[in-house]
């Protein structure tokens, strides 16, 4: 059939019919219900600063420790060493050894910083398990952050070791100062003193 066969009317558009039909009345009552609920929420709720007074923190409060402030041990542990030690020092059985109870850690204080300072790659024994895995270097750090890392794994998880200090994690620096490679294993750390 062509158009011009097609009766008038269905040559015709559809009659328009109202786009815009009126909320409904439930619809609305609840919009002004969430509406009056949210107002009275606001004025009821508590933040305990009243937010008139705005933002008190100072400009020294975002300014960074000075160089000289105490190093927190523990802070650098759960920064730097937990992700694989774990936060227990328990580590992951078979793929990161403990520092809880391991003599590398409360035992020669050189050793403990040798690891610290290059890492090992290597086959290392660890309370009668082997671990053959990669331990970075903490070269980066400072001598301030790896005097209190280590004084506090060495005092962690039950471990009781001495403190180390900050002259002597220079001295461990400076001594081991030519190597460029990750300790190869338990066998070469022993030698360290
Ligand atoms: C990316 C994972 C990882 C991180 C992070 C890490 N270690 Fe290790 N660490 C290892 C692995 C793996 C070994 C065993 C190396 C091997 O098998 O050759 C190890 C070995 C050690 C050892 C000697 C073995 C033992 O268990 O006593 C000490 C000590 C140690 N890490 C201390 C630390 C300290 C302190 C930090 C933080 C500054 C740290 N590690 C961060 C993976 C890590």
């Amino acid at each position: 059939m062509t158009p011009e066969t097609r009766a008038p009317r269905d040559r015709e558009n559809d009659d328009p019919e109202e786009q815009i039909r009126p909320l409904p009345r439930a619809l609305l009552a609840l919009a002004l219900a969430g509406g009056l609920w949210g107002g009275w929420y606001l004025t009821r709720s508590e933040s305990g600063v009243s937010p008139m007074l705005g933002d008190q923190r100072t400009v020294a409060a975002f300014a960074a420790p000075p160089a000289n402030a105490a190093v927190d041990g523990a802070q650098v542990f759960t920064g730097k060493c937990a992700g694989c030690h774990q936060a227990s020092g328990l580590g992951l059985p078979g793929v990161f050894p403990p520092l809880a109870k391991s003599p590398w850690v409360s035992g020669s204080e050189e050793r403990l910083l040798a690891i610290l300072l290059h890492g090992i790659q290597g086959p290392i024994e660890v309370l009668g398990s082997t671990y053959n895995g990669m331990m970075p270097a903490w070269n980066t750090l400072s001598d301030a952050e790896l005097a209190a890392v280590s004084t506090y794994v060495r005092n962690a998880f039950g471990n009781t070791g001495s403190a180390i200090t900050v002259s002597e994690v220079a001295t461990a620096r400076a001594a081991t100062a030519a190597r460029t490679s990750p300790w190869a294993g338990g066998e070469e750390l022993e030698r360290v003193p």
